[in-house]
């Protein structure tokens, strides 16, 4: 069985603490937007998707519980009194969950977009004539809960896309060496994975001969989650240590680097886990292709490159400390940013979304496209 990050229920929500990991597979209870809160600026839940479903789950959980209910649950429609009140209340509790909920990490940007497409189904729905607070709550709820669908799913096209690009590039039914970094599979989102849905697509089809996985300093996701994912799944993987990538594409043989993405700006300059921008460069001198892979939904179409994307900054001690064991000498001056930047040019794969593979110069494009079709 494959492993899983969340488990949700109508009126339930566990994640699964990646901090423990791999030692331990210990699920824990989020009982609401504070807890979830916390278990995604602790790390607890990690990986752009997951954040995003982690945070919007945590709010339908406290709809479900009927919080927001202050103003009366009456009618709304434009209605006034009493009756739009409870649906103005309950409008003006999601925006006060969503803004503090955006709070707890500021690089990936999906939780932002989903906010956004949160507010604007409101908008939409609270002036149907006659809806009543418990009918919106409701809408909400299912809307929320349809996501974890919809990531899987763009994961699975995102896997399929990528799988047939790589594959397009080798001899005819040769199997392919992939690198990649961070976790971007299970754990990440809601099943199977970005990057590593690639990964997978690449394994059943009999064409993966090994994954590289890098242990990904500070925090050692490559290490502690990727390995254990894809071991726990049967997919052959070498764990490397994050400054044997180069050497590793010389004497190797990587077909392609396939990475994750936090956020894409228009441009396609994409943040994501700090090292993929040194990964890229390598990528370029072993004239190896280098992919993102990245649902729309990570990707934010108003910022127009890179240069505008907030990095988070880590506490010094996710560097200076290893599960407790302190690497360097008490007071040193850390920096530790979470992600770095790789332009677009370095991007030379492309972007894999689930729409298709995408040049990262075309990617402002689509999204634009896709927007005015309303997807
Ligand atoms: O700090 P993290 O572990 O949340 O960073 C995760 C990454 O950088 C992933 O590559 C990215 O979120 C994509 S996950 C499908």
């Amino acid at each position: 069985m494959a492993l899983e990050s969340i488990r949700y229920r109508r009126g339930s929500l566990s994640v699964l603490n990646q901090r423990l990991l791999p030692e331990r597979l210990r699920y824990e209870r989020v009982d609401g937007a504070e807890r979830a809160w916390e278990a995604i600026n602790g790390m607890e839940v990690r990986g752009a998707p997951a954040i995003a479903l982690v945070a919007c789950l945590s709010l339908a959980l406290e709809l479900a519980a009927g919080a927001g209910a202050d103003a009366g649950d009456g009618t709304g429609g434009g209605g006034d009194g009493e009756a739009g009140a409870g649906v103005a209340a309950l409008e003006a509790f999601v925006e006060q969950r969503l803004r503090f909920l955006l709070s707890a990490r500021p690089t990936a940007v999906n939780l932002s977009r989903e906010a956004e497409r949160l507010r604007e189904r409101l908008r939409g729905w609270s002036r149907s004539p006659g809806i009543t607070a418990p009918e919106l709550r409701e809408r909400i709820i299912e809307h929320i809960e349809g996501l974890l669908a919809k990531d899987r799913e763009d994961n699975e096209s995102i896997g399929t896309h990528g799988a047939r690009h790589i594959l397009s590039r080798v001899p005819a039914g040769a199997a392919v060496t992939v690198l990649t970094h961070c976790n971007t599979g299970s754990l990440a989102t809601a099943g199977y994975g970005t990057a590593l849905g690639i990964v997978r697509a690449l394994h059943a089809q009999a064409r993966l001969r090994r994954v590289l996985c890098t242990e990904t300093r500070p925090y050692n996701q490559g290490s502690r989650l990727t390995a254990f994912e894809l071991l726990h799944d049967r997919i052959p993987v070498t764990l490397i240590a994050d400054s044997a990538a180069a050497a590793a594409m010389r004497e190797h043989g990587v077909d392609a680097v396939v990475v994750g993405a936090d956020r894409v700006a228009a441009n396609g300059d994409t943040a994501n886990k700090i090292g993929t921008f040194q990964l890229a460069v390598a990528a370029r001198h072993h004239r190896v292709p280098f992919y993102v892979a990245a649902p729309s939904s990570s990707c934010d179409p108003a910022l127009a490159s890179g240069d505008q994307i907030p990095i988070e900054e880590r506490p010094g001690q996710e560097l200076t400390h290893l599960q407790g064991l302190c690497l360097a000498p008490p007071g040193i001056d850390v920096w530790n940013p979470a992600f770095d930047v790789t332009p677009h040019d370095l991007i030379t794969g492309g972007i894999v979304t689930e729409w298709g593979v995408v040049p990262p110069g075309d990617l402002g494009r689509a999204l634009a496209d896709r927007a005015a079709g309303g997807q």
